[in-house]
């Protein structure tokens, strides 16, 4: 019965301990004379503790210094603004995505600019052979001496040639093939990817490493492996992109060292993954002139404007419940503005099949994009065109309200940089004063933009 950390009280002949002061209930020495309890300082800890008092206590923070976060660049610009400029040493990054997405070939292609910046880097490839690795390689043009690969699934036998090799950046392909013998548990349980995370969080952070682990995602979208490793590791990337599609977005959902808004746009090309510095003329870049349903909306990614454009075909419903298809955008969301469509701007879609889609394999998740999906069902089913030139924002409430939105000067600047000549935006937004080359027209309901677009 011991308390950790208060003081003990035991009993010299039987070993009997108590948190209080007395005589021991078991021993009695001649006569009738219990023995007394002796006090037990846990004299070491004490001392130290009382050492580390001076160093660790709570501090105001004027008074905590800070240092700069070491970081290394990638040289892969996309891949070091997610990360928020640069990896930083010590820290473990989880990139994860489905198979195929290309996750090996991007960490090949960063660990080629850190080899430069930071030889050498280990890549343990525990999923492929080192001659298919080397293939990827010589495909992506990657070569050099800084670059180590090492096929190897055992971690402990990575630990320990730790200090021969002596890396400044690792690399594990992927965290759900390799194991710790110690465990009896197969690679990839739940039990394993703990541990091997674990470990790798202790390496990481002991030798200053700055560690990219890969991880698989289940069919579900989730990182397979215990959501412990989410938690455990600094920084969680998705690697996200449609198989048909070549562009790829890299998107933080955790990030300990910078912020989770800002994505990676790349294209997956016959030499490896390009960066796309212009997203917003990618995704325009085969859009239709002067077609119905087609409208062009703004999604804020981070501090970084998209256009997007996003179409809509409305349809006579053969028979039965008319279809709604969406692909890009939250299925429930438009269903939700089609209805509001239908009843404060009398669009009758009770009777019509509608279908939504992002062009280009993109992806809406901001409300920002409300009055576009609006304003684009409405051309389709009006069979009217939304002028080429005109960007539309808005957040559309269930009474039909136009709502303002984040960021308007931001996603109007990179309208005007693209050649639009014309925006709708919120009336509530107008108010701002914005210094963009546009015409700018306000409008507080669905059917006043719809006045304004369609006639
Ligand atoms: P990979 O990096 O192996 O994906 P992951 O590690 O996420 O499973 O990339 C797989 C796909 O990328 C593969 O289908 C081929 C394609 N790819 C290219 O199109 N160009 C390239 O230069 C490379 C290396 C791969
Ligand atoms: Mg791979």
């Amino acid at each position: 019965m011991t308390t950790r950390g208060a003081n003990v009280y035991r009993c010299q002949e039987c070993g009997f301990a108590s948190p209080k002061p007395g005589t021991c209930p078991d021993c009695r020495r001649t006569g009738n004379n219990w023995v007394q309890l002796v006090e037990e300082r846990p004299a070491a800890s004490r001392a130290s503790r009382r050492a580390n008092v001076a160093a660790a206590r709570p501090r105001t923070l004027k008074e905590i210094s800070m240092e700069p976060d070491d970081r290394v660049r990638t040289g892969i610009g996309e891949l070091d603004r997610v990360l928020g400029g640069g990896v930083v040493r010590g820290s473990l990054v989880l990139i994860g995505g489905d198979p195929g997405v290309g996750k090996s070939t991007l960490l090949l292609q960063a660990a080629r600019a850190l080899a430069q910046a930071a030889p050498p880097v280990l890549y343990v490839t525990a999923e492929e052979s080192a001659a298919q690795v080397k293939m990827r390689a010589e495909r992506l043009g990657v070569a050099g001496d800084g670059l180590l690969l090492w096929p190897e699934n055992d971690l402990s036998v990575v630990q320990a040639h730790l200090d021969d090799v002596k890396p400044r950046a690792l690399i594990i392909d992927s965290i759900q093939t390799v194991f710790l013998p110690d465990l009896e548990s197969a690679p990839g349980s739940v039990a394993q990817v703990r541990e091997c995370g674990a470990r790798l969080m202790t390496l990481a952070k002991g030798r200053g490493l700055a560690t990219f682990l890969v991880g698989h995602v289940t069919k579900e979208g989730a990182l397979a492996g215990p959501r412990v490793l989410e938690h455990l590791v600094d920084t969680v990337l998705y690697f996200e992109g449609e198989r048909h599609h070549s562009y790829r977005v890299l998107r933080a959902v955790k990030n300990r060292f910078g912020s989770t808004n800002e994505i990676g746009v790349f294209e997956m090309a016959e030499g490896g993954l390009v960066e796309v510095k212009n997203p917003s003329g990618f995704f325009l870049a085969e859009r239709p002139r002067e077609a119905p349903g087609s409208v062009v909306v703004s999604s804020l990614e981070g501090t970084r404007p998209v256009l997007l454009e996003l179409q809509a075909l409305v349809a006579q419903a053969s028979i039965g419940t008319p279809r709604r298809t969406v692909l890009g955008a939250d299925y429930n969301r438009v269903c939700l503005l089609l209805a509001v469509l239908e009843k404060r701007a009398g669009v009758p879609l009770g009777s019509q099949d509608v279908y939504v889609n992002v062009a280009g394999g993109g992806r809406v998740t901001e409300p920002a994009a409300d009055l576009g999906i609006v304003v684009a069902a409405a051309s389709s089913y009006m069979d009217r065109v939304v002028p080429s030139d005109v960007l539309v924002v808005g957040e559309v409430g269930l009474t039909g309200e136009v709502r303002a939105v984040a960021g308007l000067e931001l996603r109007l600047r990179e309208a005007a940089a693209l050649g639009f000549r014309r925006a709708i935006v919120p009336q509530s937004n107008v108010l701002e004063p914005t210094k963009v080359s546009l015409d700018i027209r306000g409008v507080a309901t669905v059917g006043d933009a719809l006045t304004a677009l369609l006639g």
